[in-house]
């Protein structure tokens, strides 16, 4: 990024690529992102921070960032790229691809704090991100780094939603997209989006970690730009959610939030950027980060009560809550160090907990995928394990779409699905095509509270 983009008086500062675990310092990342001596994942630290937090006043780029709001330049506009003093340089913001992503709603959720249990409860709905998911604002920072690196082709492992966003992305900035996915095991809203934008999709035999296993061997062979998060400039365009809502909340910390956990590259990004915001000055107090998972799919809920977060424990992989249908997650480590740094927990949660959960943010008039809603099923659980406190502030991490995924909202509907005890499902009336029927249902209806 030039100077000229950013505020007047505010020097960018430049980032660096680092080991998570041995602390290398890395020039050029290779292909599949791992540290060359110790092959863990690598991060963007910003050194400059540290001693020069005068050039990055907290006040006047609040008042900085507002501003933008009513700019007309794409990158301005972008909620992503309007928060630019805390994501990495690039050298030319000419290759930016941007969809006006970001800047998302902030919904009061009051009958799911009723029935959670506690006073006040909102939710960010990542969903309303141009491809539906949250997968957009990380997606916007690594593939215009893909662009400006000069690649032809950018690649990701998908449950649906990376590849939707992925291809949507490349596209946009000319380059071409190769997606792998499982099988038979992505809902149709995903899958139809990545064929949409253009990209080679292959359905792998195999689940999600063996499509990410087989794509690491592919990116070394192949000049193709990996974009699955273990891409540590997902992690910074992932960043921008936990600052926007921060801003959304006049930069007053919530007591908690909480997120789904898949591949763990999105707790990671929000943490990040919560230890960022706090030691620079933004917010005076820390949210607790808590990650939920399916029962299915609980690889770090096991690796923290078995291990204490020192190994992690894989597991073979099985959810209806398709985009978290992960056993072996990349980004666990990050993760593991987010929950212990703001103090958060994990939780699980079964089948049955999440199709409620979902059904009663549907019935909000919000609605969301289905591993978007194990947030509200696993506040629930906290709530009851007292590590939530009613009083408590709460903001769930809504991560996709409800209409990513309308097969498995009719299957619920239609008692096809575990239901949790819910009295939401609504199944459709077949009528006789007469006024009588349709004004006979309205009365039957009517004589039902809601
Ligand atoms: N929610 C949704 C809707 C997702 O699509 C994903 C991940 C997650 C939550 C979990 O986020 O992996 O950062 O912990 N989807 C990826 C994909 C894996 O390929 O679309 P995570």
């Amino acid at each position: 990024m030039t100077k000229q983009m950013v505020a007047p008086g505010i020097e960018q500062q430049p980032s660096e690529l680092r080991c998570i675990a041995c602390a290398a310092l890395i020039v050029k990342p290779n292909q599949s992102f791992r540290c060359p001596s110790c092959g863990d994942l690598l991060e963007i630290a910003f050194p400059g921070w540290k001693s020069e937090q005068a050039t990055l006043n907290p006040e006047s780029l609040k008042r900085l960032w507002g501003s933008r709001r009513t700019s007309l330049a794409a990158i301005d506009q972008s909620g992503v790229w309007r928060f630019r003093e805390l994501l990495p340089f690039l050298a030319d913001p000419e290759k930016i691809i941007t969809l006006h992503e970001g800047n998302t709603p902030l919904f009061e959720l009051p009958q799911c704090a009723r029935s959670a249990g506690v006073d006040h409860l909102l939710a960010k709905h990542q969903g309303m991100n141009p491809t539906g998911s949250f997968k957009d604002t990380g997606m916007t920072v690594a593939a215009s780094v893909a662009r400006a690196e000069g690649f032809r082709w950018v690649g990701c492992a998908s449950t649906g939603n990376t590849s939707a966003s992925m291809a949507a992305y490349a596209a946009r900035g000319g380059m071409r997209s190769l997606v792998l996915i499982p099988e038979g095991k992505i809902a149709w809203g995903k899958l139809s989006q990545a064929l949409d934008y253009g990209a080679l999709t292959c359905e792998l035999k195999t689940d999600f970690d063996g499509c990410l296993r087989i794509l690491t061997e592919v990116v070394q062979r192949m000049p193709v730009y990996l974009l699955n998060s273990v891409n540590p400039y997902r992690i910074e365009g992932q960043k921008t959610t936990a600052i926007e809502l921060l801003e959304q909340l006049d930069w007053q910390a919530p007591d908690h939030i909480i997120v789904p956990g898949g591949n763990l590259g999105n707790s990671s990004a929000i943490g990040k950027a919560l230890l960022e915001l706090k030691a620079l000055g933004f917010t005076a107090s820390l949210p607790k980060l808590s990650i939920i998972q399916a029962e299915g799919a609980n690889a770090l809920v096991r690796t923290m009560r078995e291990t204490g977060g020192k190994e992690l424990i894989a597991v073979k992989a099985e959810t209806a809550a398709s985009a978290i249908r992960i056993g072996n997650p990349a980004s666990w480590k990050k993760a593991v160090r987010v929950l212990q740094e703001t103090g958060g927990t994990v939780e699980q949660v079964s089948e049955a907990e999440i199709a409620a959960a979902k059904a009663e943010i549907g019935a909000e008039g919000i609605g969301c995928e289905p591993a978007s809603a194990v947030t509200l099923a696993g506040l629930k659980k906290l709530v009851k394990s007292r590590f939530v406190k009613r009083k408590e502030s709460v903001v769930l991490i809504l991560t996709g779409h409800l209409l990513k995924d309308p097969d498995y909202t009719i299957k619920f509907h239609r008692g096809e699905l575990p239901a949790g005890g819910t009295d939401q499902q609504r199944t459709p009336l077949v009528l006789d095509a007469t006024v009588d029927a349709v004004i006979g249902a309205l009365k039957r209806a009517e004589a039902v509270p809601s």
